[in-house]
């Protein structure tokens, strides 16, 4: 379901209190029953079911009549909780329209202090166990990993961001919360989308890159074509809940990977021959 800002802003004190509260029991229960949340909140039933009939609506909570009555919080829900609080700080006063979908992400402008980027992180039920697999740790807190996965994949790639800026051409850190991250906007274009003007000089200024964030004790273990933008001659690397400290054990496995597949793209795309013995000893020399 598409982010709805208004939904958002329509939400009612009582409404945030009911999914506030939702969100706090979900570390509990699977399935929250109407009893609890209305002594939770201290409202009367009659009030609670109203307001959760609302979330309903708005596709912010769920409902399940086996294994037995209860309610439980849904990605759209920690959405909205997410966009109040950073609206509420100030830090997002619009969102704007969606950029693009990952496998584990979605992405909207936003507009705060200047243009922002808001990146939901999205672990899902199916998406959590390669998730695992591929970053070695995932939390299983709960009755809900999704929504903690989510989080801390939001908070993984807030962490790589801090680290690496400014030093490192990364989007700036702005704020995180939950399962959102509020970064810069960077301009101009995914590297597998452009054509740069100097392959060369490009690749080159990639390798710097990725030197520098070797430098900073960070390997990026996702890097390709599809993490890189352009701008001119200028290239930022995007896309860090996956990265790895330096002093892991498969970090040099891994930053060689990450190396062979954008030398592999420079090759077949731009006909640049570059050894990735040259390529490991420029980041890591
Ligand atoms: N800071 C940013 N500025 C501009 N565009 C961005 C920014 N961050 C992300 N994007 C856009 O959103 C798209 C998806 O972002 P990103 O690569 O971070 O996540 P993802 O692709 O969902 O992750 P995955 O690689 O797991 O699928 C990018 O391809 C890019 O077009
Ligand atoms: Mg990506």
């Amino acid at each position: 379901m598409p982010i709805s800002a208004e939904a958002v802003r329509d939400l009612q004190e009582n409404d945030l209190l009911v999914l506030h509260t939702l969100e706090r029991l979900m570390k509990r229960y699977q399935w929250v029953p109407l009893e609890v949340l209305a002594r939770a909140t201290g409202k009367g039933e009659k009030e609670v079911s109203y307001r959760l009939t609302r979330l309903l609506r708005f596709g912010m909570a769920k409902y399940e009549k086996v294994p037995y009555d209860g309610y439980s919080l849904v990605f759209t829900g920690f959405d909205a909780l997410a966009l109040h609080a950073l609206s509420g700080k100030g830090t997002v006063n619009a969102l704007g329209p969606f950029i693009g979908e990952g496998k584990e992400s979605i992405v909207y402008e936003g507009l705060g202090l200047g243009r922002l980027v808001l990146k939901f992180h999205r672990i899902g039920q199916r998406s959590f166990q390669s998730a695992r697999v591929k970053r070695g740790y995932m939390p299983e807190e709960g009755h809900v990993p999704w929504l903690f996965a989510s989080a801390f994949s939001a908070e993984r790639e807030f962490l790589a961001l801090t680290k690496l800026h400014p030093r490192v051409s990364v989007p700036v850190p702005i704020e995180r919360n939950r399962h959102v991250v509020v970064m810069s906007l960077i301009p101009g274009e995914i590297l597998s989308r452009c054509t740069p003007g100097d392959p060369g000089a490009m690749l080159d200024a990639i390798l710097l890159q990725v030197r520098e964030a070797y430098r900073l004790g960070v390997v990026h273990a996702d890097l390709s074509e599809f993490n890189v933008m352009i701008d001119g001659d200028r290239c930022f690397l995007i896309d860090w809940p996956q990265w790895m400290e330096v002093s892991h054990q498969n970090a040099g496995e891994i930053l060689e990977r990450d190396l062979r597949v954008i030398l592999l793209y420079f090759a077949r795309k731009f006909g640049i021959e570059y050894p990735l013995s040259r390529a490991l000893s420029e980041v890591t020399g």
